[in-house]
């Protein structure tokens, strides 16, 4: 018997059938140039099969009903909307929160973030987003978990988990931006992304196939394209490595416009675009209206067939089906944003609770960290009392005005603490950066006074203080969408804010917030203390508060390492050998063998702060390496473990990291891959073994074949706090 969808599709007509094909835009969500109009009226006439921009009772409830009133087949609408880290409550940019290493949370934080979401009428998020960045220049890497395929692939699963939770509130996945949008050569936004396929697969790939096997119900095309081919009209990508090699079942979309822009790409008219895009796979169509445009004289021209429409309609309507709107078009949506859902107390204090776990200690030097709550402190620099740039990019249904400003949340940690202020500088000093990041809403105000006027006071602050504080960094929408960077340095003259604030002698804490890795190589050396916190979200001022005075003990580690000059990018971890691999040199002695190496003249190798890489108010010590065997064969499998002690002062949480080097290969092999991690807590003087299980799974790699599988060899099993300090054991493994 055939099922409710076949039934459905052998009822439509053609233009009903690719009306479902068509993704429009209402509301404020805009990100190109093209924007959907007389949206109701296609709605009327069978013209949209999704929209995207609208969330809340009225205008769900008000747009499903032109579908459900006045179309023939009365199918429902999809409603989507890129809930990225949060709908209403915003917790930390993704960065951020991959930063955690905690997947249990993030997990969670899906979960929710789909609970908001569907309670406003929404049924479709357009996250994870798990492009691999490994270039900080590139604004899109504050949507992103980082430069590792293995961590990034951990998040993926367990945010598509979160969102499609088989509970009443399930709300549709949708990974993107496949594929190797994070490739953008340069860092500029939508640039061209070149790769071999082996890095494809090795690196790029594995977060997307991530979310596939844990039954995402969407995947988004990218803008770039992929050997030749823009992603939203590659047969290769779309059909024979998405669905053919990883089985996905669902239905693919494009992005914002990425069917007509392959007219840009040189591939051709609208027509053949769109011809091309869905005989690649694509399934619906966003904004363009390529589709609803060309796709029937295309038809009648042979270019397409009736199959491939009806296919591409079939696989959009079993994810309505799955969704249940067939039987209740207004699932979830309740009358009015209810208070015990959005922004409720328990999203809130999960929100300021992630914001804590997102922090990075890079430095703390003289333990300046945590404050004292009865100090003396100096509370300097333009984000320490703003609350407007505290949610970070893609928060487009969060309100800054419920943000918790740093200053405030020191106010609520630390009541007895005397805490002044002074703005220090300007976000930035140019007035044209401001107004682009102005864009969504005014971020950046700058105060009429001079850069030295503004120092002069900072200063003076500072020298009545026993503690400085510098809030700094950049605004929100310094990173995000079409937001790139040449020089990732602290903005403005935010720089020359923390020089003078160091002359003072007083003990310096450097708080950033940041939507990417900067470059802060002379920051590093002037403050005392650095802490990482990225975007924190709506929370943002009460978890970095519970950091700084040692509620919480801060344990986030890097997901990207931090270069020590642009031109070191990119700089990565898990890179390829050489064969003139670089050693170091002795000081001062300059010979030919040092001079013929992978080196730069003037900058180290290795980057300021390195993958994995994060400090603790508490001390953990790793011992050796203990592996259950030294030689292996065939299928089997073996433990590697280490003792963490925790012999600081504090209770704390350690991530211990697991590496493997394969350092003899018939093809050249990284110098070391994340392999699995797990996340301790210990209190001080405890200690814990930590007990890695290992098969051939963790031995398995890409050879030029493409073919997936281990090689007989020695490896070299390494484990500790981060990829530049670990200790290791080998152990020869033979087929
Ligand atoms: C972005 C996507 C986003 C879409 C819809 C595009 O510009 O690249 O990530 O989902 O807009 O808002």
């Amino acid at each position: 018997m055939a099922d409710v969808i076949t039934t459905l599709l052998a009822k439509m007509t053609l233009d009903e059938k690719i009306g479902q094909l068509n993704l429009v835009i209402a509301g404020d969500a805009v990100t190109g140039a093209t924007v959907s109009e007389g949206v109701e009226q296609k709605i009327a006439s069978g013209a949209v099969g999704g929209m995207f921009g609208v969330y809340g009772a009225t205008p769900v409830r008000a747009l499903q009903n032109v579908a459900l009133e006045k179309t023939r087949l009365k199918i429902p609408l999809i409603f989507g909307l890129d809930v990225i880290h949060g709908h209403r409550t915003i917790f930390p940019i993704p960065l951020g929160l991959s930063c955690s290493w905690d997947m249990a949370m993030i997990e969670n934080i899906a979960r929710l973030s789909g609970d908001e979401a569907a309670a406003e009428g929404l049924h479709w998020v357009f996250s994870p987003m798990v492009d691999i960045t490994r270039d900080p220049r590139w604004g899109r890497c504050a949507e992103a978990a980082g430069e590792d395929a293995y961590l990034g692939s951990r998040i993926s699963a367990a945010m598509v988990r979160g969102y499609q939770q088989n509970g009443e509130n399930s709300v549709l996945a949708c990974v993107k931006h496949f594929a190797l949008y994070g490739a953008a050569e340069a860092g500029r936004d939508y640039h061209t992304a070149d790769m071999s396929r082996l890095a494809m697969f090795e690196q790029y790939f594995p977060p997307y196939k991530a979310a596939v096997d844990a039954g995402v119900a969407s995947v988004m095309t990218s803008f770039n394209d992929v050997e030749g081919i823009p992603a939203t009209g590659n047969k290769w990508l779309l059909d024979d490595v998405l669905r053919k090699q990883w089985g996905f079942k669902g239905f693919t979309v494009s992005d914002y416009t990425s069917v007509n822009e392959m007219i840009d790409h040189g591939m051709g008219d609208l027509q053949t675009v769109s011809a091309l895009a869905l005989k690649a796979g694509l399934d619906m169509d966003m904004v363009g209206e390529g589709f609803l445009t060309t796709l029937k004289k295309s038809l009648d021209e042979g270019k397409v067939s009736e199959n491939d429409i009806t296919t591409a309609c079939g696989r959009i309507l079993r994810a309505k089906q799955q969704l249940g709107l067939f039987d209740n078009p207004f699932k979830n949506l309740r009358d009015e944003s209810p208070a015990e859902i959005i922004l409720s107390p328990k999203h809130r204090a999960t929100a300021r609770d992630a914001a804590a776990r997102s922090c990075v200690l890079l430095k703390n030097d003289g333990d300046i960290l945590p404050l004292r709550r009865d100090a003396k402190i100096a509370l300097i620099g333009p984000l320490a009392d703003d609350k407007r740039n505290m949610q970070g990019t893609w928060s487009i249904a969060g309100n800054w005005e419920e943000c918790v400003s740093i200053l405030q949340g020191m106010k609520n940690a630390a009541p007895a603490a005397e805490i002044t202020t002074a703005l220090g500088a300007n976000v930035t000093d140019d007035p044209l950066i401001a107004a682009k990041v102005n864009i969504f809403g005014e971020k950046v105000i700058l105060d009429p006074r001079t850069p030295d006027e503004l120092i002069a006071e900072a200063v003076s602050t500072a020298e009545l203080a026993e503690v400085i504080v510098a809030v700094v960094g950049e605004a929100q929408e310094m990173s995000g969408e079409a937001a790139s960077r040449a020089d990732i340095g602290l903005p403005g003259n935010q720089s020359a804010l923390i020089a003078a604030l160091a002359a003072t002698g007083k003990p310096l804490v450097m708080v950033f917030l940041s939507g990417r890795p900067l470059v802060i190589v002379n920051e590093s050396k002037q403050a005392g203390a650095i802490l990482a916190m990225w975007f924190g979200g709506t929370e943002a001022g009460n978890g970095v508060a519970d950091v700084l005075f040692g509620d919480y003990n801060p344990a986030g580690k890097l997901s990207m390492s931090f270069p020590y000059a642009v031109g070191q990018i990119p700089v990565y971890y898990n890179h390829k050998k050489t064969g003139r691999p670089y050693a170091g040199e002795f000081p001062g002695v300059v010979d030919v063998p040092s001079k013929f190496r992978s080196r730069y003249l003037d900058i180290p190798n290795e980057p300021l702060y390195p993958f994995g890489f994060g400090l603790s108010y508490t001390k953990f010590e790793y011992s050796d390496v203990t592996l259950s065997e030294t030689a292996a064969r065939g299928n089997a499998s073996i433990t590697a473990a280490v003792t963490v002690m925790n012999t600081g002062n504090y209770d704390g949480e350690e991530t211990v990291q697991l590496y493997i080097t394969d350092p003899v290969a018939s093809i050249s092999r990284p110098v070391r891959e994340l392999k699995d991690f797990q996340k301790i807590a210990l209190k001080r003087g405890e200690s814990q073994t930590v007990t890695f299980t290992i098969t051939t799974d963790h031995l398995k790699f890409y050879n030029n074949d493409l073919h997936h599988d281990w090689e007989a060899g020695t490896f070299i099993i390494q484990i500790g706090p981060h990829s530049a300090q670990l200790r290791s054991a080998s152990i020869t493994w033979e087929k």
